[in-house]
């Protein structure tokens, strides 16, 4: 896709791996940006950065979660500052807990933005991208998308979720000349990794490696957009070898939280003596001793 000169919408611009995308895009001569978010001082910052770039910015401070709003503002944004040639679906939040202990207003939030937000943005966009038979979707996914994991089931849903939604838009669109992209970030240095307890041995990225490798994406056409070598990794023993990925998971899985933090009742604290004594149990079979 060639950057230089268009037009993108980037969601989730306000912070974190939207922004980062933000920047990265202004760098490489987008005419122009907008960008989209509820802060509208966060955005108005990232968007004087831009600017200082040479790059127009437009702000437009907006709750995807509100789909009459999203349809009105989409209508003025298209009028007065489209068309748009590149959407960028990356609002999302994440929540994380083991799954006995979930909570529904938590699983509606990640289902609202993660899922229905990026439905309603992209149905609105997409319907003008086909009448002027051009345009670009990145729908911005994780690496959870394809490998889920332990405390993040309904996250790694909403991300499995989007996958599918990108496949399936890839194939109906293409005859419009829309190409519609994943881009499958893995633990990357942001807000909404701050309060997570973070996965073993996974090294985190920064939400500029993110926008480079969305860069090299977009310029190679690539459907899926894979971040770090950790990713790959992953992917290919999910591939090759799916009961050792499990088993990697199961022992990189985050220590649960303190008892005073949770207050557990009493199988509750005997099923996490299990998990712990199960935990220092499984390491040997990595290496298995000689009985
Ligand atoms: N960080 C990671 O490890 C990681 C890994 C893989 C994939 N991802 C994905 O990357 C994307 C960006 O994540 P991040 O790490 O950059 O998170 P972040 O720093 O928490 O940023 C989330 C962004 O989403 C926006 N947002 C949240 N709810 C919204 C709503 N209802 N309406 C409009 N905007 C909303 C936030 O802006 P406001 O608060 O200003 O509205 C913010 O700009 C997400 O889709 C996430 O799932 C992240």
């Amino acid at each position: 896709m060639k950057i230089q000169g268009n037009v993108a919408l980037i969601t989730g611009a306000s912070r974190g791996i939207g922004k980062a995308i933000a920047l990265a895009l202004a760098q490489q001569g987008m005419k122009r940006l907008i960008l989209v978010a509820r802060d509208r001082q966060k955005l108005a910052e990232v968007a004087q950065e831009i600017e200082a770039m040479g790059t127009e910015a437009v702000i437009m401070t907006l709750d995807l979660t509100r789909a009459t709003e999203v349809n009105i503002t989409v209508a003025q944004l298209w009028r007065s500052h489209g068309p748009i040639n590149l959407l960028v679906n990356c609002a999302g939040v994440a929540y994380q807990t083991s799954f006995l202990r979930s909570k529904l207003p938590q699983v509606q939030e990640e289902l609202s933005v993660n899922l229905l937000g990026m439905y309603t943005l992209t149905s609105l966009i997409a319907r003008r991208m086909a009448s002027q038979k051009q345009g670009t979707i990145v729908n911005v996914s994780s690496l959870m998308g394809k490998v889920a994991a332990p405390t993040m089931a309904t996250y790694s849903a909403t991300k499995f979720a989007i996958l599918g939604f990108t496949q399936a838009l890839r194939q109906e669109l293409a005859e419009y000349n829309i190409q519609v992209k994943a881009l499958l970030p893995s633990l990357t240095d942001t807000d909404m990794v701050r309060d997570l307890r973070l996965f073993r041995w996974v090294i985190p990225m920064s939400p500029q490696q993110v926008a480079q490798a969305l860069i090299v994406g977009l310029q190679n056409d690539a459907p899926e957009i894979l971040v770090g070598w950790q990713s790959h990794l992953a992917v290919w023993c999910q591939r090759l070898a799916p009961w050792l990925l499990e088993l990697i998971l199961k022992i990189a899985t985050p220590p649960k939280k303190q008892q005073s933090e949770e207050k557990p009742a009493f199988f509750s604290r005997i099923n996490r003596f299990c998990d712990v004594l199960l935990s220092r149990n499984v390491t040997p079979l990595l290496s298995p001793r000689k009985s």
